[in-house]
């Protein structure tokens, strides 16, 4: 496990099982990458592992992220997949599990102390959140006994969630941004392609 949660993450939504997300994963680690980003909806966290393996990076010095799926939020669901993501995975331990989404069989009183359990029984190091608004964070992190290490969300220059911002300054995590180059909307974002011709560059490296 890495001492400090690499800010630059590697996500893998619409990588298909098998090659094309074992390779990405081990090309990104090996391109530099330290944080990967998987689900349980995904379906490649079984590649995922695969590309862990594969890298020359070590285990210890890489930052795995999962989420829990909007179907898996009972407590025995919660803690039977989770334990199951781990082990598709290939570690011994999640660094950072999400809820992915708090719908469908999402109950504060069953999915959270699921979260606290599995930190106590060493199945996840952490418990991160994702796409939760302000007054559900305020019940997680009341009801939590662990501390809430991230808040996934959307966050680009076209939603820059200054509230969620804001309040994960307040409450002292970390606010991970998803759909970072907003799937290269931000190709259409002016001052961005400015920043982006005066450097030879486009909008989504800027
Ligand atoms: N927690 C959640 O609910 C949630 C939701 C969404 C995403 N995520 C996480 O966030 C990660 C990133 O989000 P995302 O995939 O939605 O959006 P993104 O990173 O903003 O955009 C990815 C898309 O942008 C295009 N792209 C990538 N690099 C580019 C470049 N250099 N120039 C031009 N276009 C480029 C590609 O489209 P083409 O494939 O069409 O080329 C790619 O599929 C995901 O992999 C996942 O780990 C989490």
């Amino acid at each position: 496990m890495v001492d400090a949660f690499d800010r630059l993450g590697y996500g893998t939504y619409k990588l298909a099982a098998g090659e094309e997300c074992a390779g990405g994963v081990a090309h990104a680690i090996d391109t530099g990458y330290r944080h990967v980003d998987t689900a349980q909806g995904y379906d490649n966290e079984a590649s995922v592992g695969d590309g862990i393996d594969r890298s020359d990076v070590d285990r210890e010095d890489l930052f795995v992220a999962t989420k829990l799926s909007t179907d898996n939020l009972s407590y025995d669901d919660a803690v039977e997949t989770a334990r199951a993501s781990r082990d598709r995975l290939g570690v011994d331990s999640i660094d950072l599990l999400y809820v992915h989404w708090p719908i469908n069989s999402y109950d504060p009183a069953e999915t959270l102390p699921a979260l606290d359990d599995l930190v106590d029984d060493g199945v996840i190091d952490r418990i991160g959140l994702s796409n939760f608004e302000p007054d559900q964070l305020d019940e997680a992190i009341d009801r939590l006994d662990h501390d809430v290490f991230a808040h996934q969300v959307e966050c680009h220059p076209l939603l820059q969630q200054e509230t969620l911002r804001e309040y994960a300054v307040e409450h002292d995590h970390w606010l991970v941004a998803y759909s970072p180059i907003a799937r290269n909307r931000v190709a259409g974002v002016d001052p961005l392609r400015e920043v982006a011709d005066a450097h030879d560059a486009t909008s989504a490296q800027v």
